[in-house]
């Protein structure tokens, strides 16, 4: 009995080794298990850091949006149903072109070229023309009422903007060799930011168009850096979600996987323990911001430097915003806080170990002309990740460091006239009384409005707010102070209003101060319910299909931006 045994295994342990010969091993049937195998494998690792990042209950929720949002659109086919909604887009799509577009047969259209080109005189009259009509010119902005959007910096900068640009007018600095000084400024910008930010011996950077352009940049050079040096093919990236949406648009254009760590609803701070979860073999880059958009708050640079530097990983460090006013707030005696310990900067530049790319916008508080920013390298090895070179185009050898090909020389002259203008003690000046506005309104908020709370503890020029009263809807708030002048931006998740202080905001604080007083009680007292942020932003998440129609609508106020 027991021989047979024996024999019978060694006969099978026969036929096995006898299955593995090479032939058989690359037989059809083997081939395809193999491959199964493989793709098992692959998939379930996929599955798995997926639910490692996101966790298994946000997992199931994403599922469960994606099956509803499917059921509804499902619903929506339903021929009465989409009638009914049809009409209601058609009505919203109607009302947006209204806003936006001028109507009316006083309204003279210009859309074809006139046969004869036009007097300087007839040019500027019917700019004249159109900014009285529109109210455009020295209107809404210039009062201050508005949340960011102009930097501006003065008129007397106004003017030397204009001088620079004139100047350097028909310049482009794709031909270095024709502009020569372009070059050379365009180069001392770059430098000039790297020491504000701290920049190690042998760091590096180029100018881009503006805070968008420079982010794009450095999710590019990440995901080649990383495919280069770690073989990553399938890049992924960790980002808080206060982080810009700039970085959503990079990784869509470049096929990158991102993982969206949620922020503690008041504290602002991202959840590391799940940021770290995360990072897996194929993350090629984190993402802090020095400050944030939504809420002006700064990210633990320090721990998500030390994270990126364990780890072999990129760090980018936002400082679109933060740009010429937290480098300064060392200097001016803030970066501490107030008397009460609040609103305290933590370091965020270079000087970590670990931070190894930071993009600042001259466009913003550098009050450079728009179309203005610089993304800065650890490494000038890291920066030329980002260039695109083609020794063998038809056209020549082409080699462009950014997005664009041809650039204007003329915003380069102007951002290098401004920031030569401004110095080290303009822009302390202007980080000082931006701050200290922004910690005005802050206060005032906290301390006279118990409706509201300000989100997070914000260390410069950003103060966001939302309601901590059941009767009160933050939205409405912000729609109510539509209605006494403000652009104000409304925010999602939680529903938040902010205001981005500028020099503009000066002399306006105690306006906005009292205007929100009023804005408040009228909110509370009496809510319209019908005012834009309430409709966008409390559609926005209202329901699964509520980000769907969101992403209609606006996607019908771009059509309406080229509706001549
Ligand atoms: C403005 C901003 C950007 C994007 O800059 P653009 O110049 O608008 O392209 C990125 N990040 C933050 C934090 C910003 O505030
Ligand atoms: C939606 O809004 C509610 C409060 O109005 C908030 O609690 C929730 O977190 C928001 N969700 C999203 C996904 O924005």
């Amino acid at each position: 009995m027991a021989s047979t045994t024996i024999t019978n295994v060694s006969n099978s342990v026969k036929r096995y080794r006898s299955s593995l010969t090479l032939s058989n091993l690359l037989s059809f049937d083997s081939a395809k298990s193999a491959l199964f195998f493989y793709i098992l494998i692959t998939q379930t690792i996929k599955v798995q850091r997926h639910l490692r990042a996101r966790g298994v209950s946000a997992t199931l929720k994403e599922l469960y949006i994606w099956v509803s949002q499917h059921v509804i659109r499902l619903i929506l086919r339903v021929p009465a149903t989409q009638r009914k909604v049809a009409a209601q887009m058609d009505k919203a799509k109607l009302d947006i072109e209204n806003r936006l577009v001028p109507k009316g047969a006083t309204v003279v259209r210009h859309l074809s070229l006139p046969d004869e080109g036009k007097s300087f005189e007839w040019i500027i009259a019917e700019m004249d023309k159109m900014d009285e009509e529109l109210g455009g010119k020295r209107g809404v902005w210039s009062e201050g009422k508005l949340s960011g959007a102009v930097y501006h910096g003065g008129e007397d900068l106004e003017r030397l903007i204009v001088s620079a640009y004139q100047r350097y007018c028909v310049s482009n600095p794709l031909h270095p060799d024709v502009f020569p000084a372009v070059r050379k400024m365009e180069a001392e910008i770059v430098a000039m930011c790297l020491k504000l930010y701290n920049a190690p011996d042998g760091a590096a950077g180029t100018m881009t168009s503006g805070g968008t352009e420079s982010i794009i940049m450095a999710v590019k050079t990440y995901r080649d850096w990383a495919r280069k040096v770690k073989g990553i093919t399938e890049p992924e990236m960790v980002v808080p979600a206060s982080a810009h949406a700039a970085f959503d648009k990079g990784a869509a254009y470049l096929k990158i996987k991102v993982h969206t760590i949620p922020v503690d609803r008041y504290t602002r701070k991202v959840d590391m323990k799940r940021l770290k979860r995360a990072i897996n073999p194929n993350t090629i880059m984190v993402v802090g911001s020095c400050i944030n958009f939504p809420d002006g708050n700064q990210d633990d640079i320090s721990a998500l430097a030390a994270l990126a530097h364990k780890h072999n990983i990129g760090l980018h460090v936002d400082c679109c915003l933060g740009s010429f006013i937290v480098p300064y707030l060392e200097l001016a005696g803030l970066s501490g806080g107030d008397d009460k310990g609040k609103y305290k900067l933590t370091p965020f530049d270079f000087r970590l170990k670990g931070v190894t790319s930071v993009s600042c916008d001259t466009h913003k508080y550098g009050f450079a002309p728009k179309g203005t920013s610089v993304i800065m390298y650890h490494t000038a090895e890291l920066r030329r990740f980002q260039y695109y070179v083609n020794p063998t185009w038809s056209g020549g050898v082409y080699a462009s460091p950014s997005l664009s090909g041809s650039r204007p020389g003329a915003l380069i002259a102007g951002a290098w006239a401004v920031m030569q203008h401004m110095g080290t003690k303009g822009y302390l000046d202007s980080c000082r009384s931006i701050v200290l506005a922004a910690r005005t309104i802050a206060n005032a908020i906290t301390e006279t409005i118990p409706e509201l709370y300000v989100l997070g503890d914000p260390p410069a020029s950003v103060v966001a707010f939302g309601s901590k009263h059941p009767n009160v809807n933050v939205l409405e708030v912000g729609d109510a102070m539509s209605l006494r002048g403000w652009h104000l931006n409304g925010l999602s998740d939680p529903p938040a209003v902010h205001i981005a202080c500028t020099r503009l905001t000066l002399p306006v604080v105690d306006a906005f101060i009292a205007d929100l007083k009023d804005a408040v009680r009228e909110a509370k007292v009496s809510p319209s319910g019908s005012g834009t942020m309430v409709a966008v932003y409390g559609l926005g998440n209202s329901s699964a299909v509520g980000p769907d129609m969101v992403g209609q609508l606006a996607t019908a106020f771009l059509d309406a931006l080229y509706k001549a």
